[in-house]
């Protein structure tokens, strides 16, 4: 799988057919960008904090608040939690009230919104990455059954996680008016607790995916070369790759990163009980939110890649073996390592109905 090795394939729309087909692609993407146009502006026109504040706390009069951020509060403030002195009304939850609400959730969702508008243009401007040559229908062993199954439980984690955090960040937008306040209020308790209890059970299945995947995205010279040629975006020929392109290395190397980050701020919030303070648990949701819309709009980019972007690159991660054509075109390196050990399809069929094991020793960079 190439990140943006797509290339033009050649498209002259001469016919009154290749017209229409170009009309409506336009219209597709014009209808994508007024789309994402309008709810960009729709999400900064919901962040205003103060509009928010008026129905979230209605009775807090500005004199209270000159009180508060003059550090005159009384008990009526306090967290009651025995040994706390914490004023719950307090300068700093305005700052991290203001950060979330101006700051971080509108550009979330250009970020998140923006990607997918650029993905969709691409896909109809440039269109799929198809193989050069004819495939040979000869097969190379890439995912092993262990790893395609760490990888689809990590990928549907990681979905449900920014499925459920978009609606805790947004849904209130959406779907309170849209269903009401009953459903909405089963919908939003039920987003949370699938947020809390999933989220541990991805970090540590994302630690051991990452554990598995070290030896194999250790960073080469030959990448930086791979992103100078934007993965073969220009010129003729595809960059030089091993087993993972830079592309992909990238991917690895900001889930190793960003994701960590997201899972250990996830765990300072899923875990209150260990005497952290507000302060802490308030830069926690502003760090885990940054890094979990950040990886969603990135993740918008991988999946693309993963599908309908390149041709060949799916079965990979479904069927565990690739056509040696996909191989030699986007993995060269690997593929002289490994092209002794291709086999036909039915005896991939074979293998696979006999119940016969995958074969192990088919990487070696
Ligand atoms: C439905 C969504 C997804 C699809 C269709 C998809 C597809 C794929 C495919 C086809 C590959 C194999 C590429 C190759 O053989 O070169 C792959 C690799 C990978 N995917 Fe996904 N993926 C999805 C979601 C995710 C998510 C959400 C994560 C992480 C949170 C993830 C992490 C990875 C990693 C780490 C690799 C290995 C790349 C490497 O070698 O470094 N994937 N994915």
């Amino acid at each position: 799988m190439n990140l943006l090795t797509a290339q033009a394939p050649a498209r002259v729309p001469s016919s009154g057919k290749g017209l229409a087909l170009g009309i409506w692609r336009f219209m597709l993407v014009a209808l994508v960008l007024v789309l994402s146009l309008g709810v960009t502006q729709a999400a900064v026109a919901q962040a205003d904090p103060d509009r928010e504040m008026r129905t979230a706390a209605p009775s807090i009069t500005a004199d209270q608040w000159r009180q508060v951020r003059s550090g005159e509060t009384g008990p009526n403030y306090r967290d009651s939690r025995h040994d706390s002195n914490y004023n719950l009304i307090n300068a700093s939850g305005e700052t991290w009230r203001t950060l979330r609400n101006r700051w971080v959730s509108p550009f979330g969702l250009i970020a998140i919104v923006g990607m997918a508008a650029v993905i969709t243009l691409f896909y109809f401007v440039v269109g799929r990455k198809h193989l050069d040559e004819p495939r040979t229908g000869r097969k190379l062993f890439r995912w092993s059954l262990l790893m395609r199954s760490l990888h689809w439980t990590v990928a549907t984690l990681f979905i449900t996680l920014a499925l459920t955090g978009l609606n805790l960040l947004y849904g209130k937008f959406v779907f309170r008016s849209l269903f009401g306040d009953a459903f909405w209020g089963w919908m939003i308790s039920a987003s949370k607790v699938l947020h809390n209890y999933l989220g541990p059970i991805f970090g540590v299945l994302l630690i051991v995916l990452l554990i598995s995947l070290l030896k194999d995205n250790i960073p080469k010279k030959l990448d930086w070369v791979w992103f100078k040629k934007a993965g073969g975006l220009t010129g003729k020929h595809h960059p030089d790759a091993g087993f993972a392109n830079g592309g992909e290395k990238a991917w690895y190397w900001l889930l190793a990163t960003a994701g960590i980050v997201v899972v250990a701020s996830g765990f300072v919030l899923d875990f209150p009980n260990f005497n952290q303070s507000r302060d802490t648990m308030q830069w926690a949701n502003i760090i885990h939110a940054v890094g979990a819309l950040g990886l969603t709009a990135v993740a918008l980019g991988h999946i693309y890649i993963g599908t309908v972007g390149t041709e060949g690159s799916l079965e990979a991660m479904t069927t565990g073996y690739v056509d040696e054509t996909w191989a030699k075109e986007h993995h060269n390196l690997w593929y002289e390592e490994v092209k002794d050990q291709a086999i036909s399809e039915e005896e991939v069929a074979a293998r696979k109905s006999g119940g016969g094991s995958d074969p192990s020793a088919s990487r070696t960079s």
